[in-house]
């Protein structure tokens, strides 16, 4: 995405994808969701609600999102249905500090862990230029992008390529493929949060949203 691109609305139509596609599939890299997120609110003010879970595969392994740390047995069991353990998941990010998005860091503390901002290997942090509105790239066709506004860290993870053209895991910078009433709501800084989905919507061609189904991008 490039963050000087203009911000005019970008026209579009969003297709909304079942749940049953969930897997994009590429010659160098494939991306799979392994738990679509959800967020229903119940009668008594309260809400349910997980984060969807992604995973990269490729000449790099990148997990985006753990899910809440009620899903530690689910994303084991997921990884391992991939013959996967959670040793071989290298790079493990959480694109925002939520607790339905990041509970199962502690799974995987040898991977190179990225989230919001902050790009760590155990104990050691790394310079970023997150921070500064830079792409953090994994290689040709993977990179971290920041994307902010639901909170003040927010990034996503684009990767290129894939047969469905690129697809953008993007956390709650989009809630659902139809979130136009519902992310304003949610969101620490709407303005913000409203320049990062247009310049997502002018690049991605799949988004995976933070509560549901992925969906297609078709710009006019
Ligand atoms: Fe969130």
């Amino acid at each position: 995405m490039d963050p000087d691109a203009a911000l005019v609305p970008v026209r579009h139509q969003r297709i909304c994808l079942p749940e049953t596609e969930l897997d994009f599939s590429g010659s160098l890299y494939s991306v799979s969701v392994l738990k679509v997120g959800y967020c229903v609110p119940q009668s008594d003010g309260t809400f349910k609600a997980d984060g969807t879970i992604s995973l990269i595969r490729g000449p790099k392994t990148v997990l985006v999102d753990t899910g809440g740390s009620w899903d530690r047995d689910f994303l084991l069991r997921a990884l391992k249905d991939r013959g996967l353990r959670p040793e071989d998941v290298q790079v493990v990010v959480g694109t925002h500090g939520h607790s339905d998005h990041i509970g199962n860091l502690s799974l995987f503390p040898a991977a190179l862990t990225i989230v919001g901002y902050d790009v760590s290997e155990g104990d050691t942090y790394q310079p970023s230029g997150l921070a500064e509105g830079r792409v953090h790239l994994m290689d040709e066709q993977v990179s971290v992008v920041p994307t902010p506004g639901h909170t003040g860290q927010d990034v996503s993870v684009q990767v290129t390529g894939t047969s469905a053209g690129t697809v953008l895991i993007a956390g709650d910078l989009f809630e659902s493929c139809s979130d136009e009433e519902t992310w304003r709501k949610l969101s620490l800084n709407p303005a913000m949060q409203e320049a990062s989905r247009q310049r997502a919507l002018q690049s991605a061609d799949i988004i995976i949203p933070g509560h549901g189904p992925p969906f297609r991008v078709m710009r006019s």
